[in-house]
C-alpha cells in the first residue's frame, strides 16, 4: 500500500522555494534533514553542530533542547490547524533567534493530511523579504 505524503515548500533567505513531499506522521526536521534543507543556517557553528549530531541520530530531537530546528508558518491558516505548542516548546522558541507570531520548532511539526500545502519560511527569510502576517515577537 502507498505511504500517504504531503507537499510541503520551504523558503529560504533568498525567497527561493524547496518543495518536498513529506510522509505523514515525519516532522519538518526530519523532512527537512532528508532533503539537504539546512535549518540551522543562522547559527553556523551551533547549527553545523546540530546537524552533525542529528545525522548521527542522537538529536535533541523531540527533547526539546535547542532551538536550531525554528520554522516560521507563512499562512496562519496553517498555523491555526497546529495543537498549541507545549510550555516546553515555547520555552525554546523564547531563545530562538527573529521569533515570530507563527513561529514553532521543526520538531514539533509533524505531517497531517490537512498540512498538504503548507509553507515554511526559514528564520533567516524574514530578514531579506516580506511575508504577509509576518510579525516579530516581542520577547
Ligand atoms: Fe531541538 Fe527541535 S531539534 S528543539
Amino acid at each position: 500500500e502507498e505511504e500517504e505524503k504531503i507537499s510541503v515548500t520551504f523558503v529560504d533567505k533568498d525567497g527561493d522555494e524547496t518543495h518536498i513531499k513529506v510522509p505523514v506522521g515525519m516532522s519538518m526536521l526530519e523532512a527537512a534533514h532528508e532533503n539537504d534543507i539546512e535549518l540551522e543556517g543562522p547559527l553556523s557553528r551551533l547549527g553545523t553542530l546540530h546537524l552533525r549530531i542529528t545525522r548521527l541520530g542522537r538529536a535533541c530531537e523531540g527533547s526539546l533542547a535547542c532551538s536550531t530546528c525554528h520554522v516560521i508558518l507563512m499562512d496562519m491558516e496553517y498555523y491555526n490547524k497546529l495543537d498549541d505548542p507545549t510550555d516546553e516548546e515555547n520555552d525554546m522558541l523564547d531563545l530562538a533567534f527573529g521569533l515570530t507570531e507563527t513561529s514553532r520548532l521543526g520538531c514539533q511539526v509533524i505531517a497531517t493530511p490537512e498540512l498538504d500545502g503548507l509553507r515554511l519560511a526559514l528564520p533567516s527569510a524574514t530578514r531579506n523579504f516580506a511575508v504577509d502576517g509576518f510579525k516579530p515577537k516581542p520577547h
